[in-house]
């Protein structure tokens, strides 16, 4: 049997290598550049016929990535690839779930529909479900999502005393809170968040005197801004609680988010890498290696 190819673009270099190196496949090749009209170039270096083929390619800053991860997987086809399968470990375009006005374009589904119409498959992990129950409401291709309550449980078990309390700073994470604290068997507990704007949001609730002495892990499925974590933070240490650390699956940091974090007195900060960043802690690489497996033995 030929062995699938992955090709990756430059930012998943070291998550796709690690995933090259535990599955044994075979290392693809792939020129981008840009033109100075601003158009893109794209090369790839390895002979695809007849090949699975898998094209690793996290969704975050996706206006900026869409267009050659487009070419490169509508290349690999033309050239003869037996089947075309995207990786993308952070899944961007989910959060516009709905009509929130009128006029507005629900970008989630119009984004979906392009990646459907130019991949077979597609792999992610912890995808942003608010309004949506699964990805095939607008996904029409198959797809596996992985998830990574597992690996967070284990870096709470390594970096954080006891008793540990885990936090969640709003409704959305109750479920991946819960999910959680059950399996470490430990409390939680879930704040509310008021967001009056892009970059500005306000985080109260819950009586949180009896957990004084517990060391709070804040997580959330993802951090953009840094307002929702660095908001907690404060909701926190106004209560006169200590220690915080905090846990953003997906690390999508805007451009002065990190900073922003770094300064709110946070002890510890860790993503996982389905984004590359140096707060990445949490490895996603064998969930993805297993899954690819799995699908082409
Ligand atoms: C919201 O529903 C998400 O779960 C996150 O809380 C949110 O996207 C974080 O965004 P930011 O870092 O910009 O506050």
């Amino acid at each position: 049997m030929t062995k699938p190819i992955i090709f990756y673009f430059s930012q998943e270099e070291s998550l796709s290598l690690k995933i090259i190196k535990k599955t044994g496949y075979k290392q693809g090749k792939v020129t981008v550049r840009h033109f100075p009209d601003e158009e893109s170039f794209v090369q790839i270096h390895n002979n695809v016929k007849n090949h699975d083929t898998v094209i690793v390619c996290s969704l975050n800053e996706p206006d900026t990535k869409i267009i050659a991860l487009l070419f490169l997987m509508d290349l690999v086809r033309e050239l003869g690839a037996k089947s075309v399968g995207l990786v993308a470990p952070y899944l961007g375009y989910l959060r516009q779930d709905k009509r929130f006005n009128k006029g507005e374009s629900i970008t989630s589904k119009t984004f979906a529909k392009i990646i459907s119409a130019y991949s077979d498959w597609i792999i992610t992990i912890d995808p942003h479900l608010h309004r949506y129950k699964t990805l095939d409401e607008i996904y029409s291709i198959p797809f596996t999502v992985l998830y990574t309550a597992d690996l967070v449980c284990e870096w709470i078990y390594k970096h954080i005393q006891k008793p540990v309390l885990i936090v969640g700073p709003d409704l959305g994470s109750k479920q991946m809170v819960s999910d959680l604290a059950k399996k470490m068997k430990v409390p939680y507990i879930v704040l509310r968040k008021k967001r009056m704007g892009d970059k500005d949001v306000e985080i109260f609730g819950t009586d949180i005197d009896k957990y004084k002495d517990y060391k709070p892990v804040i997580v959330d499925d993802m951090i953009s801004t840094a307002n929702t974590m660095t908001a907690t933070i404060k909701h926190l240490s106004a209560k006169g609680i200590e220690q915080i650390a905090c846990i953003g699956i997906h690390g999508v940091f805007t451009i002065d988010g990190y900073e922003i974090l770094k300064n709110s007195g946070v002890k510890k900060i860790a993503t996982t890498n389905t984004i590359s960043h140096s707060t990445n802690q949490i490895d996603v690489s064998d969930l993805i290696s297993y899954e690819l497996i799995k699908r082409f033995s």
